[in-house]
Order: structure tokens, then C-alpha cells, then sequence
């Protein structure tokens, strides 16, 4: 395909999704207030954030990183491996490290560079990664630059991957086998398997296992301390990779090991760390900040648990699909793009702020409302959330009971209705 056909292909959807009032990305947000913003003179409810803690419009984040522009400067000036290092990328990196259980890190401008600059680096074309089919795209493109063998596994099924790990150390003994996952998956929000994957680790220690826990930082472990703590599994992990866009109110990423040499080979090689200016000392400090909130206040973390169980259990029952999620990133799943579009817009008309995901950001014809919820989320919110949501599953026939239903029919079933409405108490 030309640059020409790949710039019709995509102006053709965008012309189609923009004509019918649908198009949901790229929405310009005028004002935040964290759970609540304003978009083209609206006022909505925001459940479509990854700021899972809140912790962007905390006063203490907040006037922490106010300060360090004034200690610092707004941009960090050159590479860290030139002129832009600050002994605050240093203090971040241990507190990190500790807070995850690694011996050290490494701190990167973004998750995504993290992944790329990491996997660039560490893996070769005699390799072998073996992936989960759900993985982010940041790993795949990690990935793609190495030209090693990438073979993948079908979602969560330790087994198979079991299998794939074999068969990659008898044909190809002279590289190493990498086996990744993610901790959280974004999109699902499902929790990885990793007891499961850990095991294949004990079984074969020679593989190198890595963990992009960009949603289990913050939300799962003790006190947020991520996806490994969650299954105490640390100790198995060769990589533990996260980011601060996420429960760290921040930007940037970090890669933490026990390995010492292993992370100066990539603090000196990792090409978007050397190649790319340092994370600003505002992002730097306002993670720092975060840690400390975390330390201090691990209830942040039970209230999110608290939000999510009930958003989780009132989705249920409603009807809607919510597939295996087991985070706060709860996925209503609603079939085809379009309608999908739809359903976004009429959230939006309605107060709420959620977006579609469609193909190849999830399986076809499986698109979804990736909706995702925050400690600071308050119960009259959510209240609101799950009224908008009862009428326009009923209005999009998307429950359960529509799937099974004759067109036209849906959902007769009034005494298992009358059911679900005793159960949901905002009724
Ligand atoms: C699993 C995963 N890894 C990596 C990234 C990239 O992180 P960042 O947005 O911090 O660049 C994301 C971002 O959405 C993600 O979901």
C-alpha cells in the first residue's frame, strides 16, 4: 500500500466516524478536576482515567512539582547521559527499586521508550521472546527492532506458553528465551497469571522474564507495590518495567532488576534513554511525592479496591459484559465498532466520559467501553455512572440477556429484571 492509499484508508474512517457525530478521540478536555472535566462546555464525569490514585490533583503532588520548577527549571536541558541527569532521577530510582523489591532502576522519559529502549537492547536476532498475544504495543514495537524470533501465546494460558518456552530453548539453544507478559492487561483489565508464568521460571531459570506492570503499579501488591508483590513472585521476575503515567501522576517509565550489571548495560545502551532528553525534574519530583503518599497512606489503595468491587458488581448486575476483569479497569463489551461509537457518544450526551476501543486495539468485532476508576471517584458519582449506564445498555441492547435474546425481544425475562434492579440500590 502507498503512503497515499494508507492516508485515504485512514481519512476515509476518520470522515465517516466525524459525518456521523461519533468520533470520540482526540477530544480537546478545557478543564480538569481530576474525576470530573469539561469538554465543549459539558461538565462529565471522568471514567476513563489511568490516574488510578487520584494523585494528579493532589495538593501535595501538585505543589511538590510547582516547586521543583522553580528549583529546576521546566525542561531538563540535554540527555541524562549528558547534561540532563538531576540527583532526583537517582533519588527516584532507588526509592523505586525499593518499593518494588528490585535492587535497582532505571528511570526512562516514557513507559513506551522504556520498552523500547529495554527490549532494543536486551534482546538480539539469535533470541526467541515469547509474548502474551494481549501484550502492549510498545513491547511488540520493542520487539520488532531486535528482528529476534517472536512467537506469541494465546492470552493467559501459562500452558501453552509452557510449551512455546520449550520448544524455543531445543531450536534455537544458542539464544536466550524471553518470556513477557503484562501484569494488568489494559485493555481487559485482567490480571496476569503470573503464578503461573513464575513456575515456568522455576522450571527453566535460564529464561529471562519480564513484566510490564504499567496497571499493577499503584493498584495491586502491598501498598500498590505492583502485580509481582500481588502473587509474591518478585524474586522470579528478571524485569519489572512500569510507568508514572499511570497511579504515579506523572509521565515517564522505569525498568528495576536485581542484576546490577545488567541495568548499567542498559542505563549506558538503552538508546532512548541516551538519545532522548531527561524526564523533567516536575515529572521526577511529583513520582517521588507519590511514593511518599503511597508509603504513608496505603488506605489510597483498599479505597480503590472498594470502588472497583462495587462499579464491578453493579455492571454485573445490570447485564453488561464485562469479560475476566479484575482491576479497576472494568471493559464494557458492546461487539461491533460502531456501535461502540455510538455508545461513547451517548455516555458523552449523557455526562460521562468513556472511550471506545476497536480493532486492532482488541479482538474483532469484540470492541468495547474501556472504562477504568480512581480511589477519588465519590459515591455520588459513581451513583450517577451506573444510572447512565442501566438505561443505555437497555437503550443498546448490549446485556447479557440481549445476546441471547430474539431480535426485537430483548431481555424479557422480567422476574430475572425485577431481580437485578432489587440488587442495584440506586435504583
Ligand atoms: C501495558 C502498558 N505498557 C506501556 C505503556 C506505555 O506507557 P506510557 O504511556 O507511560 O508511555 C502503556 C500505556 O498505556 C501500557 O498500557
Amino acid at each position: 500500500m502507498t503512503l497515499r492509499q494508507r492516508c485515504d484508508h485512514v481519512n476515509a474512517l476518520y470522515s465517516s466516524i466525524s459525518a456521523q457525530g461519533i468520533n470520540p478521540y482526540f477530544r480537546p478536555i478545557a478543564k480538569t478536576w481530576g474525576t470530573e472535566v469539561e469538554v465543549e462546555g459539558r461538565r462529565l464525569i471522568m471514567i476513563g482515567s489511568n490516574d488510578y490514585l487520584g494523585l494528579s490533583h493532589d495538593p501535595r503532588v501538585m505543589d511538590a512539582s510547582a516547586k521543583a520548577v522553580y528549583e529546576w527549571g521546566t525542561g531538563p536541558g540535554g540527555s541524562r547521559f549528558l547534561s540532563g541527569n538531576m540527583v532526583l532521577h537517582h533519588q527516584l530510582e532507588e526509592r523505586l527499586a525499593a518499593f518494588v523489591g528490585k535492587r535497582g532502576a532505571v528511570v526512562h522519559v516514557t513507559g513506551f521508550s522504556t520498552n523500547m529502549g529495554a527490549l532494543g537492547v536486551l534482546v538480539t536476532p539469535a533470541d526467541t521472546v515469547i509474548c502474551d498475544r494481549e501484550n502492549h504495543a510498545s513491547i511488540f514495537e520493542g520487539i520488532k527492532n531486535t528482528r529476534a524470533r517472536l512467537v506469541t501465546f494465546a492470552h493467559n494460558d501459562a500452558a501453552q506458553a509452557m510449551q512455546r518456552v520449550e520448544a524455543a530453548k531445543a531450536s534455537r539453544p544458542d539464544g536466550d528465551v524471553f518470556l513477557i507478559t503484562e501484569g494488568v492487561f489494559s485493555m481487559s483489565g485482567e490480571l496476569a497469571v503470573l503464578d503461573e508464568l513464575a513456575a515456568i521460571k522455576e522450571a527453566h531459570p535460564d529464561i529471562i522474564f519480564y513484566l510490564d506492570d504499567a496497571h499493577g503499579l499503584g493498584v495491586f501488591g502491598r501498598g500498590g507495590r505492583g502485580a509481582a508483590d500481588h502473587f509474591g513472585i518478585t524474586d522470579k521476575v528478571d524485569f519489572i518495567m512500569g510507568t508514572f503515567s499511570k497511579s504515579m501522576a506523572s509521565i515517564g517509565g522505569f525498568i528495576a532488576a536485581d542484576d546490577e550489571d545488567m541495568l548499567r548495560y542498559l542505563r549506558y545502551q538503552s538508546r532512548t534513554q541516551i538519545f532522548s532528553a531527561a524526564l523533567p525534574a516536575a515529572n521526577t519530583v511529583a513520582v517521588l511525592t507519590c511514593l511518599d503518599i503511597l508509603e504513608r497512606e496505603p488506605e489510597r489503595v483498599d479505597r480503590l479496591h472498594e470502588v472497583t468491587m462495587r462499579m464491578r458488581q453493579a455492571y454485573r448486575d445490570i447485564g453488561l459484559r464485562i469479560g475476566n476483569s479484575a482491576s479497576p479497569i472494568i471493559p464494557i463489551i458492546i461487539g461491533s465498532d460502531e456501535k461502540a461509537f455510538q455508545f461513547s457518544r451517548a455516555l458523552f450526551e449523557a455526562g460521562v466520559f468513556a472511550l471506545p476501543a476497536v480493532y486492532p486495539a482488541v479482538p474483532r468485532g469484540q470492541a468495547l467501553i474501556r472504562t477504568a476508576y480512581m480511589s477519588t471517584h465519590q459515591d455520588r458519582q459513581l451513583d450517577f455512572v451506573l444510572t447512565v449506564l442501566d438505561r443505555l445498555a437497555r437503550e443498546f441492547g448490549v446485556r447479557e440477556c440481549d445476546m441471547v435474546a430474539e431480535p426485537g425481544q430483548a431481555c424479557q425475562d422480567e422476574a430475572a429484571e425485577a431481580a437485578g434492579k432489587a440488587k442495584l440500590s440506586y435504583l
